[in-house]
């Protein structure tokens, strides 16, 4: 059956119900948590221009470089394990890349451990969502995304939340946080998803059963990295909460006198604070 018509989104809201476009095959079918090119192609379409040069520091198979070529944009690819002759082998948290390069980077991470790839200690979907050192990964990833990006330059990460054994990990959230302690948050796109699984009957009748949700949508987020001069808004905004948690929490240097709160505080709505190299946060807690 011929792919649908390529189109370019407006809304928030994007679907397209095949995983390539055109008559032939970016990326590969047969790799297990391959991107649906379309996303790409979108985003592409979008942030940048003939030439550009396009990163993907978890590249699999290789849709993001497809595309790239189809569209006439410079493409570099890595994943620890390529699927792909021109995706190079490197570690998505020290890409050998100098820095303020990329044009644009797209990302398509493991959401936590729900699919096995090269199954290497250094593969973050080795990590389970529920494990603080999942968010941690991201921080080192997402410090060499900031390193890598021309600043005014643009960022993309498409993620699924995570509903496994009792556990609801809102992925999405956690991640978009984060983001917005380095980048300006530009937008947040829901992406109708596809996945065969949501075809089967019994998988609605647990859902409804045990009264949990499938999983519908995607997010997919976009940030900024900031131009020189550009306000920090994402930052500022940080410190804002940040120095509102302390007041919260009762700052011992400050006046009041009042000693921090036992145990910490935050919680899973916490909020930001978090800043370059780890420390705390929501997807930090219980550690
Ligand atoms: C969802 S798949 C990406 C699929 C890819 N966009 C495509 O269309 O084929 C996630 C990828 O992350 C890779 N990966 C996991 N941990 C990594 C790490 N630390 N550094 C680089 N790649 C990693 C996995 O090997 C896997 O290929």
């Amino acid at each position: 059956m011929p792919s649908p018509k390529l189109s370019v989104q407006t809304t928030t809201l994007w679907e397209y119900p095949s995983q390539h476009y055109g008559d032939g095959e970016q990326g590969s079918k047969d790799y297990r948590g391959a991107t649906p090119s379309y996303i790409i192609w979108n985003l592409l379409e979008r942030y940048t221009k003939k030439n550009d040069l396009v990163v993907d520091p978890f590249c699999g198979s290789g849709t993001t470089l497809d595309v790239a070529a189809d569209m006439k944009r410079k493409g570099l690819g890595y994943d620890l394990q390529p699927h792909h002759e021109r995706v190079l082998r490197a570690d998505a948290r020290d890409l050998p890349l100098e820095n303020n390069k990329a044009d644009f980077v797209f990302m398509d991470p493991p959401y936590g451990d729900n699919l096995t790839y090269s199954g290497l200690p250094e593969c973050i979907g080795e990590i389970p969502a529920t494990d603080p050192r999942y968010f941690e990964a991201f921080e080192q990833v997402f410090a060499e995304v900031e390193r890598i990006l021309r600043p005014g330059r643009y960022m993309a990460i498409y993620v699924s939340d995570i509903w496994k054994s009792s556990a609801f990990v809102p992925i999405g959230s956690i991640l978009s946080e984060m983001l917005a302690q380095r980048f300006l948050p530009v937008d947040h796109i829901a992406v109708v998803r596809g996945n065969k699984d949501l075809e089967k009957g019994n998988y609605h009748k647990s859902a409804e059963e045990e009264k949990f949700f499938l999983r519908g949508f995607n997010h997919l987020l976009i940030f900024k990295k900031p131009e020189a001069g550009e306000v920090r808004r994402a930052r500022v905004e940080g410190k804002v909460r940040q120095r509102k948690e302390s007041r919260e929490m009762g700052d011992p240097k400050r006046e009041d006198g009042r000693g921090p709160r036992r145990g910490g505080g935050g919680g899973r709505s916490g909020g930001g604070g978090q800043r370059r190299g780890g420390g705390g946060g929501p997807w930090n807690s219980g550690r």
